[in-house]
């Protein structure tokens, strides 16, 4: 089948961990008998220092029309030191998010049995832990309305959300949740916010449309200790944007390394997939930058397009390289493989699992 693909490699890391991701593809075109058409497109402080603009237009025009978007990484040190800068790279994608309607935000958290030894928890409390995250990410706190005083002393961020806003998430969230172990906890914080209110009596409503799913609730708080506590409890967690953010990067040490966790962010037409990661500028161009979260959201965008086996061969492939230890040195700090060793690595697993010389 042919597909048009949108690439924007972003910042820092993002070009290195996207190139590997763009290999897999290719070795599973190769393999499948497809045939992907590649744009790049800038975002970002890359598109900062070249347009003006985090979000040039033209970007949105190449996104709009891709059947599916790989997105790297966004952010530079030079904006998170100047509080004052107006313009900034991370506007670039909360405006791609806004604009093309991604509201559902999907993050897949897993222990890897291979990987259980490099998370600082316990091998017992994460042991089979495997969880869906469904964070809300148009609305919140993230794009309510933002304040600064004339004289610099007050600042303020509104945080609002709409019954429809709540409603539509809930409901990708349950469906996956029946989909899985059947288990949905809504994460807020119910005893404090207005906002975190309205969560709760919506999705007490719509939970009756699907009895078959078990229901709770946990303030964030809570929340955030259970996830170090006992993670395995989780199965599909349905929470805000600003609460998703932070839990899923709480999540991720479950996994062993951030840099193994993959997203996809749909919406009513398009859709973006990308690593959960940041830009990680101290390591960018020094080849060391785990590509298995990008690889793996390449995965999910092959999935998303209806190509089932063609997703599974990039997971086992990726699988593979956990159990034999071909990755990069945040799994491995001894005799690691570089970015783009590792990506050549999945490339030449999709095309030739039974190879055994490489064992
Ligand atoms: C993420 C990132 C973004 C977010 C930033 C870069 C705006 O942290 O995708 O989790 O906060 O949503
Ligand atoms: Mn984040």
């Amino acid at each position: 089948m042919d597909f048009n693909i949108a690439i924007i490699p972003g910042d820092g890391i993002g070009p290195e961990v996207t190139a590997q991701a763009k290999k897999a593809l290719e070795a599973v075109a190769d393999e499948y008998g497809h045939h992907f058409t590649y744009t790049e497109a800038m975002m970002g402080a890359c598109a900062i220092d070249a347009t003006g603009n985090p979000l040039p237009e033209e970007t949105l025009d190449i996104c709009e029309a891709s059947d599916a978007i790989l997105f790297g990484a966004i952010g530079d040190p030079k904006y998170d030191n100047d509080p004052t800068a107006k313009v900034r790279p991370e506007q670039g994608l909360l405006r791609l998010r806004k604009s093309l309607g991604l509201f559902c935000n999907v993050r897949p958290v897993k222990a890897y049995e291979q990987l259980i030894d490099n998370s600082p928890l316990k091998r017992e409390i994460i042991s089979g832990a495997d969880m869906s995250i469904y964070r809300e990410l148009t609305g919140g706190i993230y794009f309510g309305e933002k304040h600064l005083s004339d004289d610099g002393q007050v600042a303020s961020d509104g945080c609002s959300y709409s019954v429809k806003e709540i409603t539509r998430m809930a409901h990708l969230a349950f469906k996956e949740a029946q989909n899985r172990r059947k288990k949905l906890t809504l994460v807020d914080k119910a005893n404090v916010l207005e906002t975190s209110r309205l969560w709760r009596k919506t999705v007490t409503e719509i939970a009756k449309g699907y009895p078959d799913v078990a229901v709770d609730f946990l303030f964030v708080d809570n929340a955030a200790m259970q996830m170090i506590l006992n993670p395995k409890q989780f199965d599909v967690i349905l929470t805000e944007n600003l609460f998703g953010d932070i839990i899923s990067d709480e999540a991720s040490v479950i996994g062993g390394s951030i840099g193994l966790l993959a997203s996809a962010s749909v919406g009513t037409e398009n859709a973006l997939f990308e690593p959960i990661h940041g830009s990680y500028p101290q390591a960018t161009g020094k080849g060391i930058a785990n590509p298995l979260a990008s690889i793996l959201s390449a995965a999910m965008l092959l999935r998303h397009l209806g190509l089932q086996d063609e997703a599974a061969s990039i997971e086992t492939a990726v699988e593979k390289s956990l159990e034999l230890g071909f990755t990069t040195e945040d799994l491995k700090p001894e005799n690691p493989l570089s970015t783009s060793k590792v990506g050549d690595f999945i490339a030449d697993y999709i095309l030739n699992p039974e190879d055994t010389n490489r064992n």
